[in-house]
């Protein structure tokens, strides 16, 4: 049986196994799920070993292990460090999904469940990538070293310390990942930007305590009000980030790039049907594809304070909170707008109030060409395992590691991903198309096929 022919004969296999591993409810941000991610990392070592990688070992690390494992068997073969992650963003709201979360069920052309599409079912196709290849040649083709990280979705806290640590022992020709979209339907991609991602917590302090709004109402200064009002100056009319000096490094788009990335096959109208709201809304001057891939943002992730529960109780809260952040784009760095963001906050607080400002984490943005010669050949293996034109694309979405790789050592960074932007990562209902969970299984294996000189 040759390759092709084979991956086609494990099709069931493949889908019960990865079933198998969307079972495994690997939360990293929740503490009672810690058993959990513990056996989700003990599952993805047990595979890559069956996928023939050696020295596989559970790196334990302050929070979640993180896996990895090596084949070195192809000498003067090129290595491939591969990056992805098996931890999973929670599935609440669960009353909003079809099926529960972590029962992964196949509905129409869709395999449903938490981690379908962000990562685990892009992993998966990895995992069985190199096993069909192993087991069809009895050998890879090619030195891989693969970190599968738990700690993604919580910012991936401990993985630095042990690229720095393990330095000599990582390095590689090329960084290969599938964590990121494909631009559609039947649209292989390959991502060569990712926008940064800094995120805040605001706290407005008020009133030494809960008031009562009739007898001080009035008189004293409301949290939440001012929140509101604060809040609403951080955009302007045309939609731009009013924050002084937010654009001043934004990296300008050159003319040849703005019109590759306008012409790509992607619809707004496809767009704005997915996104169900009555219009769209972003910086004046941009078609949408710049305003999510080229042009950074402030978002508004989360507002609270004062009474949430059931019916009226009339009251002036002592604070309000909100959680906010920026995307990123080069040549924006991180740390400056941080302190830009806080500097403005605190411009713009009143006398009545205090605040808290917190940067919880700091991400840069990442983009490289794509001329060294390992995109081209991504580009066939997607293009014969999908029977696709694949296209060039970025992204808005933020991977720190890629950032951190490709600064470090300088290496190319193959993002291919296999989810669709209506997928539903983080959200109710995520899942995969099959269709490119199988196509995406030959295409990764004919890529590390295609990388061996033999
Ligand atoms: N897989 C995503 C990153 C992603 C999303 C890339 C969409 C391209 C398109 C990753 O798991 C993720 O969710 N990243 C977080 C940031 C992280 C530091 C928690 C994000 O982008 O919000
Ligand atoms: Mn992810
Ligand atoms: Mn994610």
């Amino acid at each position: 049986m040759n390759l092709n022919e084979y991956i086609e004969s494990r099709r069931e296999e493949h889908l019960n196994e990865l079933k198998q591993f969307l079972r495994i409810p690997s939360v990293s941000t929740k503490s009672e799920h810690k058993p959990d991610v513990e056996k989700a990392a003990r599952w993805v070592a047990e595979k890559l070993r069956a996928a023939g990688l050696e020295n596989v070992e559970i790196e334990p690390t302050k929070m979640h292990p993180l896996v990895y494992g090596e084949s070195l068997r192809a000498p003067g073969e090129p290595t491939v460090l591969l990056y992805g992650h098996y931890d999973v963003q929670p599935a609440e709201p669960l009353e909003l999904w079809t099926s529960p979360p972590f029962d992964p069920t196949v509905r129409g052309n869709n395999l449903f469940g938490r981690g379908t599409a962000d990562d685990k079912g892009q992993v998966h196709i990895h995992l069985k990538a190199l096993e069909c290849l192993q087991n069809t040649a009895g050998k890879l083709p090619i030195n891989v070293k693969a970190i599968i990280e738990g700690e993604e979705e919580v910012g991936s806290v401990s993985l630095w310390d042990f690229v720095q640590q393990n330095r000599e022992r990582l390095k590689a020709d090329a960084l290969v990942v599938s964590d990121t979209s494909m631009l559609a339907k039947g649209v292989p991609s390959i991502t060569y930007g990712l926008r940064g991602l800094n995120y805040y917590e605001l706290e407005i302090i008020g009133p030494a305590q809960d008031l009562h709004s009739g007898a001080f109402g009035g008189a004293v200064p409301n949290p939440i009000t001012i929140l509101a009002e604060m809040i609403a100056k951080l955009h302007d009319k045309n939609f731009r980030v009013a924050i002084p000096g937010f654009y001043d490094d934004v990296a300008s788009v050159f003319r040849a790039e703005r019109k590759a990335l306008n012409s790509l096959p992607w619809k707004e109208k496809d767009f704005r049907r997915m996104v169900g709201a009555p219009d769209l809304c972003g910086e004046k001057g941009y078609t949408a594809v710049e305003q999510l891939w080229v042009r950074p943002t402030l978002e508004l992730n989360g507002i609270w304070g004062g009474y949430l529960g059931e019916g009226a109780k009339t009251v002036i809260p002592s604070k309000a909170y909100a959680k906010i952040s920026t995307r990123l784009v080069p040549n924006q760095n991180p740390a400056k707008i941080a302190k830009l963001v806080e500097r403005h906050i605190r411009k713009l607080l009143p006398k009545t109030v205090r605040c808290n400002f917190q940067v919880l984490s700091t991400g840069k943005p990442w983009v490289a060409a794509y001329t060294h010669p390992i995109f081209q050949k991504a580009i066939h293996a997607l293009e014969a395992g999908f029977g696709k034109k694949a296209v060039f694309i970025r992204e808005g979405g933020s991977i720190p590691f890629v950032t951190q790789m490709h600064d470090t050592f300088k290496i190319p960074c193959v993002l291919m991903g296999f989810g669709l932007p209506d997928e539903n990562a983080h959200a109710p209902d995520e899942h995969i198309a099959l269709e490119n969970y199988f196509a995406g299984i030959k295409a990764v294996a004919l890529f590390y096929e295609s990388l061996s000189s033999q």
